[in-house]
C-alpha cells in the first residue's frame, strides 16, 4: 500500500526529516498490510434470523460444504460467561446477555473467516447493526408456524418458554425491519430442508462471485451487492 495516495501524501509531509520519512513510509506499509489482513479476516457469510430459522443447522452444513469453520455467537457468550444462555437470562438478566452478545459479535466479526451465525436477537443492538455494514449478511426467513414447530418446547430458549407462538409472532413483527436493515440477501426457509437452504445460500454466494468476477475463495470478501454498504 506504499504506492497509495495516502502513503505518498504522508511521505511528502515528512520529507524534511529522512528518519521520519522512512518511518512514516514504513508505518504506512505496516498499516496497509494490517488493514489488508483485517479485510481478509471476515466471515464468508453472517447468518441472521429469528429462533427456528435454522441458523445453526444451516450454518454448520454450509461451513462443511465450503470447508471453513462454523462459529455461533451464542456459544461464544456461553464460553465467556461459563454458563448456558438460559442460565445467563435467569441469573444475570437479558440486559447482561445483550452486552455479552454485542461483544461476542464484535469479536467474531473481526476474527472469524468462516460461517458465522448470530443469536436471533443480536440485531436489536444498534452498534451490532452498524458493525454488520460491509459484511455479507444473509437473513434466513421463517414464518411463525415453521419457527414454532422447529423450536419445539424451547426449553433452552429463555425468551420462548412462555407461549412460544405468541412470542415468536411478536418477535417476527418487531424484528422484521431490523433483519431487513442488516441483510444483504434474504433466503426463505419455509418448505425447505436444511440441505436445500444450504444450497440456496451457496448458490447466492457462487452466483455473486461469477457476477463480480471475484476469484473463488471461501474465506474472501464478496464485494458488491451482497455486501451491505
Ligand atoms: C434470542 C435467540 C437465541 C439466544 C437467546 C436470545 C433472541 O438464539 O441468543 O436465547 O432474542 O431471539 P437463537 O436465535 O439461536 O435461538
Amino acid at each position: 500500500m506504499t504506492g497509495s495516495p495516502d502513503a505518498a501524501g504522508a511521505a511528502a509531509t515528512g520529507a524534511a526529516d529522512g528518519v521520519a520519512l522512512g518511518s512514516v513510509a514504513a508505518e504506512g506499509a505496516a498499516a496497509g498490510s494490517a488493514a489488508a489482513a483485517a479485510r481478509a479476516r471476515r466471515p464468508v457469510v453472517v447468518l441472521v434470523g429469528p429462533p427456528g430459522s435454522g441458523k445453526t443447522t444451516v450454518g454448520r452444513l454450509l461451513a462443511r460444504r465450503l470447508d471453513v469453520a462454523f462459529r455461533d455467537t451464542d456459544v461464544d457468550v456461553e464460553a465467556r460467561a461459563g454458563r448456558s444462555v438460559a442460565d445467563i437470562f435467569v441469573e444475570l438478566g437479558e440486559e447482561h446477555f445483550r452486552t455479552l452478545e454485542q461483544e461476542a459479535v464484535a469479536h467474531a466479526l473481526a476474527e472469524h473467516d468462516g460461517v458465522l451465525a448470530l443469536g436471533g436477537g443480536a440485531v436489536l443492538d444498534e452498534a451490532t447493526r452498524r458493525s454488520l455494514r460491509g459484511h455479507t449478511v444473509v437473513h434466513l426467513d421463517v414464518g411463525v408456524h415453521d419457527a414454532v414447530a422447529r423450536v419445539g418446547l424451547a426449553r433452552d430458549r429463555p425468551l420462548l418458554v412462555e407461549g412460544p407462538r405468541t412470542r415468536i409472532a411478536a418477535m417476527l413483527r418487531a424484528r422484521a425491519p431490523l433483519y431487513a436493515e442488516v441483510a444483504s440477501a434474504v433466503v426463505g426457509t419455509v418448505g425447505h430442508t436444511p440441505e436445500e437452504v444450504v444450497g440456496l445460500v451457496e448458490k447466492l454466494l457462487v452466483d455473486h462471485r461469477h457476477h463480480d468476477h471475484v476469484v473463488a475463495s471461501p474465506a474472501g470478501r464478496l464485494p458488491g451487492p451482497l455486501v451491505r454498504p
